[in-house]
This record gives structure tokens, sequence and C-alpha cells, in this order.
């Protein structure tokens, strides 16, 4: 199938989305936290980078236990990212501009300062308000081990005991209870929720822990860990567990796509869902449910053409047979950012260059995460100024190292991130003294920066996307070399985009006009370097 003209086709489809982690974008107030003015502020920059839409992390009333996806009102801005009228200020520039905004959900755990969790502490066992969440007595005599052997996704028991004894689960941080989603009120809070946000305008939403949300009926044990977590069979996946992926969520969906349907526009959804095969992630974007799913598969992928031709098959295993259009992401605000995962320095800069064009250059919506388009690598956090509750938990490497605010101007931290001058201001994670050369103002002015790269691609598949075909083929170009046409549509020319993953260069004068380039071609031959990837016109 393909289509010619973007007008009949939903935004979304090829949409490219820019995620704004919001804590760490831009601060107005000059308390060294992002916030919604700091957004606005930076509407500018956004539209002149080509972006399509933006998503926006949790700015809702939050103790901020796990920065924000910790949610105690899920109707209002926290004071530390503004207000409510910012909120509408920042969605009307960005209307103005021409860019679409979706902002995240979160309905998998509330915040333990959420009312209804305050209400079901003060209850007491056995009451109704605690039936909204999932309490449960413990094990052993006294009731003093976990009532299962879940594992936090942060590290150490999903269990916290409260003081009359009973425990509730949490899969992430204690300060995220998780919901009981077989109560009838919780579903119909979050459609309000829904509601309450499309009344406003938003374009559509993230749902975050999508394959979460519903936990199998008598919360068994999971197999092959002992009581304590301890893993006893390695066979045993993570997608095995008895709290992912469970059939109530597509119902969830379906409900929730009415809502969306029924108001004006394109307003979609997008989900988190971690699932174990293409065939299960095929069922979250059924055509009443989800308009699309996160496709993880590129994140974890060695720069190599094999794993590249790997994640294209899989991708489309997925999305193919429910007619679904793929999405395609590099990196966001929980993974290693993509110039380090390729091995940091020059070479992981090339790559994830490289990949960035590739991404673009396929069929479907891709999503950048803030800072990819300055190259930015991952910052070694000192461990004092850690602020994860994955790294405070002692569940992994944490994520502060891509989430540390963004360098904007000038040469000293907080290099423009905040208003006030080099010290001035503290940063909620310091930023490294190396971010002055990745600057925004910095990449501005060097006509081959990664800024100023990405930035044409993007102006470049803007103008391009209409007239392509929204399916590809592969070319055969030897077993390091990726390469696919998308045909133009409407007597428009293809698109060839071609990646050379190997060690030599590779021959490209066969493949008609290059028209965006991730590295210079070789000098004298004309050649693709190794590492490098390019879009061709024919
Ligand atoms: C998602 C978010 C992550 C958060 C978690 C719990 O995975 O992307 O940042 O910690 O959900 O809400």
């Amino acid at each position: 199938m393909t289509q010619s003209s973007e007008s009949v086709v939903p935004w979304w489809r090829n949409a490219v989305c820019y995620e704004i982690y919001v804590r760490s974008f831009a601060d107005a107030d000059g308390d060294g936290v992002g916030d919604l003015l700091g957004v606005t502020s930076r509407l500018d920059y956004l539209e002149q980078l080509n972006v399509d839409a933006l998503w926006l992390t949790p700015f809702y009333r939050s103790p901020q236990a796990d920065h924000g996806y910790d949610v105690a009102d899920y109707r209002d801005v926290d004071p530390l990212f503004g207000t409510l009228a910012d909120f509408d200020e920042m969605l009307a520039g960005a209307h103005e501009r021409g860019l679409k905004v979706i902002v995240d959900l979160v309905p998998n755990h509330t915040a333990s300062a959420h009312p209804w969790f305050q209400e079901a502490l003060r209850a007491g066992r056995g009451s109704s308000a605690r039936e909204r969440y999932l309490f449960r007595d413990g094990r052993g005599p006294d009731g003093s081990l976990p009532p299962n052997n879940w594992q936090s996704v942060f590290g150490g028991p999903a269990w916290t005991r409260v003081e009359d004894g009973q425990w509730y689960l949490h899969l992430f941080d204690a300060g995220q209870p998780d919901l009981n989603w077989d109560h009838p009120e919780v579903g119909e809070e979050f459609e309000s929720v829904l509601r309450f946000w499309l009344d406003r305008g938003v374009d559509g939403f993230r749902v975050d822990v999508a394959h979460g949300l519903f936990k199998a009926s008598g919360m068994p044990d999971v197999e092959g860990l002992g009581p304590a977590g301890e893993t006893l069979d390695a066979t045993m996946t993570e997608w095995d567990r008895p709290y992912w992926n469970q059939p109530g969520v597509h119902e969830v969906y379906r409900g929730w796509r009415t809502v969306l349907d029924s108001y004006p526009g394109d307003r979609m959804m997008i989900g988190e869902a971690w699932v174990g095969s293409a065939e299960a992630m095929a069922h979250y974007v059924r055509p009443d449910e989800m308009h699309q799913v996160f496709n993880f598969h590129w994140l974890s992928t060695p720069f190599s053409a094999p794993a590249l031709r790997r994640v294209l098959d899989e991708t489309y295993a997925a999305v193919g047979p429910v007619g679904a259009s793929p999405t395609w992401v590099l990196s966001n605000h929980d993974v290693v950012r993509t110039v380090t995962h390729y091995g940091g320095g020059d070479l992981g800069l090339s790559r994830a260059k490289a990949a960035m064009l590739t991404m673009l250059a396929l069929p479907g919506s891709a999503y950048v995460y803030q800072g990819e388009e300055l190259g930015l690598p991952q910052v070694d956090v000192a461990p004092e100024d850690r602020q994860d509750p994955t790294w405070l938990r002692g569940g992994g490497v944490g994520r502060d190292g891509c989430r540390v605010p963004m360098p904007w101007s000038g040469s000293e931290p907080p290099f423009g991130f905040s208003p006030g001058g080099p010290g001035e201001v503290r940063t909620w994670i310091p930023q490294p003294d190396w971010f002055r050369d990745y600057t925004v103002e910095h990449e501005t002015r060097d006509p081959y920066s990664t800024l100023n790269f990405l930035t044409f691609a993007l102006q470049q598949r803007r103008e391009l996307v209409g007239g392509l075909s929204t399916t590809f083929e592969m070319l055969e170009r030897g077993d390091d070399v990726v390469a696919f046409r998308r045909d133009g549509v409407d007597g428009a020319r293809g698109l060839v985009c071609v990646v050379n993953c190997g060690t030599g260069d590779h021959p490209v004068d066969d493949l008609g006009t290059p028209v965006v380039l991730s590295a210079a071609l070789a000098e004298g031959t004309g050649q693709l370097l190794p590492d490098s990837a390019a879009w061709f016109l024919s």
C-alpha cells in the first residue's frame, strides 16, 4: 500500500517526535530544574530543528520519588514545573508553530502521596480504600515476609510493609504503589484524566508501562526465582513474569481508543510496552487499540549489519500483520545515550549519526531524545550526585547520565540551562565542563555539527516524506552494508539509504544524487566510509 499525500495521513504516522525530559530541558525560574516556561522559551529552537511533535515527560504534582513518574495529582502541574496556565501557554505556543504535543500518562501506579493511597493507609486493612491498590498480608507465621517473591524493576523486593503489618505492591519505587486495575474506579478515573488533557488540547499520550496494569490472578510467585528474588532458573525471562502483559490491558486500551476517537483531530496514544515477542507487541497496535508502540529493538543492538537487519525484520513482524505503522527509537531518558552505547568518542558519534539517518529514512515515525541532536554522550555522574531510584535501590547503573540538564550556551555551567551566570545556579544534576563543546550555541555556529546535520536531515525528510512509498525494499550490497529503497509515488523520485557497518569503504557511485550524508564521502574515491550512512535520490 502506498500513500501519496500527507493530508490524508494522520500526522503521527510520519511524525518525528522530540522527547522533552522536562526536568532537564530548560529552567526558566532559576531553581536548577527544568520547567514548562523553560519549554516555551525554547519552542523556536524546536521549530527550527524541524521536528513535528513533542512528548513531554510527567510534569504533574509529584513528590519526585521517580522524578515525576510518581503522580500525586494527574490534573495539575507540580509547582516545580509551573502551573496549568504555563501548560496552556506552552501548548498554545507549540500549536502556533505547528508542533503537536503528547503528554505522559502513568496508569500503572500513583505516587504514595496520591490522596487514594493516603486514604488507603488511613482506612486500614480490609477497607474498600485499600482495594484500589494491591495490599496483601505477608507470609510466615507473623506475616513478616513479603506476600510473594516479586522484585521491583528498580531492585529489591516489590513489596513494602505498612504500619498495620500489611504489604503493598510496587513494581517500581516504594513511592509508586501499583493500582488495582480490577477495581472499576481505577478505570473510570483514568478515562476522566484522559478527557481532562484532551479537553485542554493535547494531541496524544505516551502510556507509561503499558504492559503492566494487570497482575496474574492470585499473584503467584515468579517461577525460576527464590523467595528473596534470587535466580534459580536462568532460562525464565523477564517476559514470563506474572505481572507483565496480562490480557486485561487490551480491554483498557480499546476503551481509551473510543475516548480518543470521540475528539476532533487525530488524537493518538503510543504505548511503552516491553514485551517478549513481536506477536505480543502487535496486540497493542490492533486497529482498535493503540496507534503506536515504541519499538525498542534498536536500543540494545550493536552497530552491525546483521543486527540492523534483525531490527527491521522484527519490527515488521510486529506491526505488519496488524497494519500498524512502525516507530523507531535510538534513545530515551531510561537508557544509555546512543553515542556511548556505540563505543563513545568519534566512533560512537559517527555510528550514532549513521543510525539516526537510517532511522529517519524508514517508513513510520521516529522519536528523538533531547540532546541526541547535539550528539551528547552519556555523562559519568559522580556517586554523590546520583538521584535515580534505580541507582539508589541498587537495581542497576542508573539513568542519571542521560538526564543531565541540556547545554544551551556559554562556556561554563549552567550553560544557559538556568538563568544567571556561571556558579549562580546549581543544576539538579551537575553538568560536566566538557558540555561546553556541545552547547546549542556552539553547534549552531559549526557547519559540521551534529545539530546542523540533524536539522538538515529533518528538513530533507519533511520535504521528501509525502512523496515516498510507505514500504521499502532491501538492496543487496554485501554482508556489512544495509541498504534499502523507498520508491517515489506520484512521479516523485525514490530514496535509497545506505549504511556502512563494515571496515572498508563502500562504492556508491551507482546510487544517484547524494542528498544527506552522515559523514563526507571518502576523498578522491567518493565512497561511503565505514560507520556512516547516506541518502540518495534516484
Ligand atoms: C517508564 C519510564 C521510567 C519510569 C518507569 C516507572 O519505564 O520511562 O522513566 O521510571 O516507567 O514509571
